[in-house]
């Protein structure tokens, strides 16, 4: 990311303290970046504990200031609970919490497995519940206030063809952020979520765009996108900031889509591109995403 594209004074984000599911890579290590360079102590959690590690140094090394990286997985209440219970005892309460860690790889629904559909339902849907319960509850027990960010999809309000277990979750998620912002506003915790177009990153292209890696970089990846390019990192970090930094808290309960207006175009969904394929190129497909799998597991230390 180009980190002179963030539109904020340095130490707006001072005193913050932010986890970021998912931190490690991807969107959440750009949200990671930003939020420190403002100020604020992050904290990110990742099932590949060097990678986060790796990671949170890279940032530190590059803004100075403090990240620290837990081997998490989301889908483990207990795993949850020890990792939010070390963050409160060593270093303080959350003020802000961002839910980006998530799942998905493009399938036709009918060959999906059920172990297909919990391996993503359990991380994106139940994941995120655990954590934002076990945070939430922390928080109202000691009347403190908190930000909450959902990183989501246009998916939630139109469906997602070939990534159902993804959109029915981040769907579910959507609809936690309404649920909570309104039942939870009255102890100062407030929810918002962000519904990204596309942002290439190495998780996304590798499983939904498998093969495609070098084109989803360029302006080709557009997807008939009205703005004609996919978005810009700091674009996403400039949105993200401006829900969990103080300064706008009357936002609450939002869902703001940044996808160059992608979905009134063409419904942001693979509906286009994937409809047409065969039986090979979805075995050669499925082919390509396990073993984008395999190699992360392989580095997974939770
Ligand atoms: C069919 C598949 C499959 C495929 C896996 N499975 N890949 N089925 N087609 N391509 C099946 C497996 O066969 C198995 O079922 C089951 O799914 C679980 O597979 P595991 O590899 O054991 O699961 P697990 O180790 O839990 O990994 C979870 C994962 C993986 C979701 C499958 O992709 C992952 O960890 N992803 C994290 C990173 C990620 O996905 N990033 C992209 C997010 S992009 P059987 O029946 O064989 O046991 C994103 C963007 C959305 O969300 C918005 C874009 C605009």
């Amino acid at each position: 990311m180009d980190i002179t594209k963030i539109m904020y004074r340095p130490g707006l984000m001072a005193g913050e303290r932010i986890l970021i599911t998912g931190g490690g890579t991807g969107l959440g290590k750009v949200m990671a970046e930003a939020f420190l360079y403002l100020g604020a102590e992050v904290h990110t959690c990742g099932r590949r504990g060097a990678v986060a590690e790796e990671a949170a140094d890279e940032l530190m090394t590059r803004h100075g200031g403090k990240v620290v990286a837990h081997a998490c997985d989301i889908r483990k209440p207990d795993a949850i609970d020890a990792m939010v219970e070390q963050i409160w005892s060593r270093h303080g309460a959350l003020t802000g919490l961002v839910n980006n860690a998530a799942g998905n790889f493009i399938s036709r629904t009918e060959d999906l497995s059920i172990n297909g559909f919990n391996a993503i339902s359990d991380i994106v849907f139940r994941g995120t519940f655990y954590i934002t319960h076990n945070v939430g509850k922390r928080l109202i027990a000691q009347n403190a206030r908190g930000n909450f960010l959902a990183i989501l999809t246009t998916w939630v309000w139109n469906g997602g063809p070939f990534t159902v277990p993804s959109a029915m979750s981040k769907a579910g998620i959507n609809v936690m952020t309404q649920s909570l912002a309104t039942e939870w506003g009255r102890h100062g915790l407030r929810f918002n979520a962000i519904a990204p177009g596309t942002f290439p990153t190495k998780g996304m292209t590798e499983r939904l765009s498998p093969g495609n890696a070098q084109g989803l970089q360029g302006r080709n990846a557009d997807r008939g996108n009205p703005m004609g390019r996919v978005g810009e990192m700091h674009e996403l970090a400039n949105l993200a900031v401006l829900l969990m930094a103080p300064g706008a808290d009357y936002i609450n309960g939002q869902t703001i889509a940044i996808d160059g207006a992608g979905y009134q175009a063409n419904a942001g969904n693979f509906y286009q591109s994937l409809s047409r394929m065969d039986d090979e190129q979805w075995a050669q497909m499925a082919a390509m995403i396990r073993g984008a799998n395999d190699k992360d597991k392989a580095q997974r230390t939770t």
